[in-house]
């Protein structure tokens, strides 16, 4: 059996058909793909099922859930009946919020999201959090792998930290990652190379922009960076 590149593609577009084509121009070259708020608030479960009737990928539900425990139970449960592999959750939502997520899709992988790769040390002070980004991803971690997260989402930079800290069957899944090629760093703060990242210890990638903005270019241009990038972890 082929393995496929460990790339989720961020499908970060409101619009169904352009969600649809950028995940059928890549899929040779990516494992899952990743829809969020922009998608789903625009179309619901019924739009995620429409990508899902038109796609044999993996779903990486992106809905970032934070609450309080009974609502992020009850919203996990509206979800789950789409099956999506990954589901997230924001990890400061604490254990009981994280636990009823588990509970409510038992099917998906809860994946908790420690801290989100756009914020900068200045940013986290500003927030209110007494420690460094990576102190604090490196406990948000732990404590969602003991309230039933099977999967991470951590910048590059804290990979090896969160590696040492949790068991190895757990996922470590990594955003704002920039290709070389690709000089801009968007919204991204603390970022690696894709090679990097792998190299680090990330099962996963997520990559958004430095696929999808060659869109703009053509579908053959968008394929063609989604391979390139493949390439660089092959
Ligand atoms: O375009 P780009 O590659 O920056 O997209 C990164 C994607 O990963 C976005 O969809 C964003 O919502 C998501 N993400 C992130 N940082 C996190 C968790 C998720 O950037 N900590």
């Amino acid at each position: 059996m082929k393995i496929k590149p460990p790339i989720i593609l961020a499908v970060d577009t409101p619009e169904l058909d352009t969600a649809k084509a950028w995940v059928e121009c890549t899929s040779e070259f990516t494992s899952a793909y990743k829809l969020g708020l922009e998608f789903f608030l625009r179309h619901g479960a019924q739009g995620v099922r429409q990508m899902q009737n038109a796609t044999d990928a993996d779903l990486f539900l992106d809905l970032k859930l934070h609450d309080i425990p009974n609502t992020v139970t009850q919203a996990a449960l509206q979800v789950a009946d789409l099956s999506p592999r990954f589901l997230t959750v924001h990890a400061s939502g604490g254990s009981a919020m994280i636990q009823g997520a588990v509970k409510s899709a038992p099917l998906s992988i809860i994946t908790a999201v420690t801290v989100l790769t756009s914020l900068s040390e200045i940013d986290w002070v500003e927030i209110g959090f007494a420690q460094d980004t990576g102190k604090s991803a490196v406990a948000l971690a732990q404590m969602s792998v003991k309230s039933g997260a099977k999967a991470i989402v951590c910048s590059p930079l804290e990979i090896g930290a969160i590696s040492e800290a949790i068991p190895a069957h757990i996922l470590i899944i990594t955003p704002g990652v920039r290709p070389k090629q690709d000089g801009a760093k968007d919204d991204q703060n603390r970022t690696m190379t894709p090679k990097e990242a792998i190299d680090a210890g990330a099962d996963l990638l997520v990559i958004g922009r430095p696929i999808t903005q060659l869109w703009e270019t053509g579908p053959e241009a968008m394929r063609e960076r989604a391979k390139a990038i493949a390439g660089e972890l092959s």
